[in-house]
């Protein structure tokens, strides 16, 4: 079978890494950044590679089946209109471009390519993704009533070309940006919201244009209660792969589950979900504790945030499914829905009362 070609916009620092980065069955056949430090590398590094710093010659390449696009916001939408409508599948970053409306265009522009759209919400693709979403399926915790996510990780800083526009209100919001990835799991696992409402208390960080900690309660179509509560104010820790230094600056970052049956904690920073099941105590009465049943541990990974945050590997599973011919395990649609409800939270903190009813697109 020929390989299947595909171009890289942002996120690579050689031509030996963004090889590496694909999965097998697929060959590297352009690279795009406007950072000329970087392409003088590449170019060096291997002359007979396409590099530019125009994405519009990424789009017009004829040898290329697929692109992967990790670029600030502001570009989400040109990249991904200019691509599909040259006949390219297309894997972007979250948020869908810095408001709905682009988010929109994107999906009529895969609409008219026939080619495949999808975001990088790799949550439901990782490990903690699929482990919670068969234990619900398989029924073991009942009916889920409950889902509570607490975060609280350090802030991005305007002192980087990411920090500078990550905080501002033009190109963002705390849900557009980071929440989605939560938003998109909690919908993953527990189908259609139906009302959100939302707060937060007054910044401490004056260089957040938006609001640095939000609480969010989500009300499910089938009855379930979401609290989401998320800061950017309260930790020290930013990122890498550290599992020691984490909890130590205070980042926070564990759901639990509650169901008829039982409840499930999933804790980012050991890597570990627990299962514990309803106990009749005295038995034979209906006088119910939690007890521990098991627990499934994923620490050990060479990345530990691969347990829940596995970008590389999100991306790896779309190229592997556009070589196959398959759809992309996330439709952009459906991830536009996500966003939608993210939306819908960042406007209920401004919103009397805070309660917004949600469509959900
Ligand atoms: N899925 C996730 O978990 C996750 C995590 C972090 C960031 N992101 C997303 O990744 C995106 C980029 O994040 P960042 O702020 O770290 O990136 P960044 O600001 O470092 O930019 C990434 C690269 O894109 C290049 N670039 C900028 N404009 C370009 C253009 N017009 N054409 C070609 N290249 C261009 C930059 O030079 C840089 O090398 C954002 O949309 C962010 O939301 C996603």
């Amino acid at each position: 079978m020929p390989a299947h070609r595909v171009a890289l916009i942002g996120f690579f620092t050689s031509v030996a890494g963004a090889r590496a980065s694909l999965p097998a069955g697929c060959e590297l056949v352009g690279l795009c950044d406007i950072r000329q430090d970087l392409l003088e590398r590449c170019r060096k590094e291997e002359p007979a590679m396409f590099v530019t710093d125009d994405f519009r010659k990424i789009a017009a390449m004829p040898n290329c089946d697929s692109v992967v696009a990790w670029t600030p916001n502001a570009t989400h939408r040109d990249i991904a209109v200019a691509c599909l409508g040259a006949g390219k599948n297309v894997f972007i970053e979250k948020p869908m471009g810095i408001n709905l409306a682009q988010g929109k265009e994107i999906l009529e522009a895969e609409r008219k390519s026939g080619k495949f759209c999808a975001v990088d919400l790799e949550y439901r693709v990782s490990r903690f993704g699929k482990a919670v979403k068969e234990i619900l399926d398989s029924g073991e915790l009942g009916e889920i009533r409950q889902v509570d996510l607490e975060h609280h990780r350090g802030g991005w800083l305007c002192d980087t070309p990411s920090g500078t526009y990550r905080t501002k209100k033009e190109f963002s919001g705390m849900m557009k940006m980071e929440g989605i990835h939560y938003i998109d799991l909690f919908r993953f696992w527990l189908g259609p919201m139906k009302k959100v409402q939302a707060f937060s208390a007054p910044n401490t960080l004056p260089h957040y244009e938006f609001p640095d900690n939000v609480t969010a309660m989500i009300w499910f179509a089938n009855g379930a209660l979401g609290r989401y509560t998320t800061s950017h104010n309260k930790a020290g820790y930013t990122a890498g792969a550290d599992m020691v230094k984490g909890p130590t600056q205070n980042h926070v970052l564990r759901w639990i589950l509650t169901g008829t049956k039982g409840v499930l904690l999933a804790d980012g920073w050991t890597q570990r979900i627990d299962v514990l099941r309803y106990e009749a105590r005295p038995a034979g009465t209906n006088s119910l504790k939690a007890e521990f049943e098991r627990r499934i541990d994923f620490s050990g990974l060479v990345n530990p945030h691969d347990a829940f945050h596995d970008i590389a590997g999100c991306r790896r599973e779309f190229l592997r499914r556009m070589a196959a011919g398959q759809p992309p395990v996330q439709r952009a649609e459906d991830a536009y829905r996500s966003e939608c409800i993210a939306v819908a939270v960042d406007e209920a903190m401004s919103v009397e009362g805070g309660v917004v009813e949600c469509t959900e697109g």
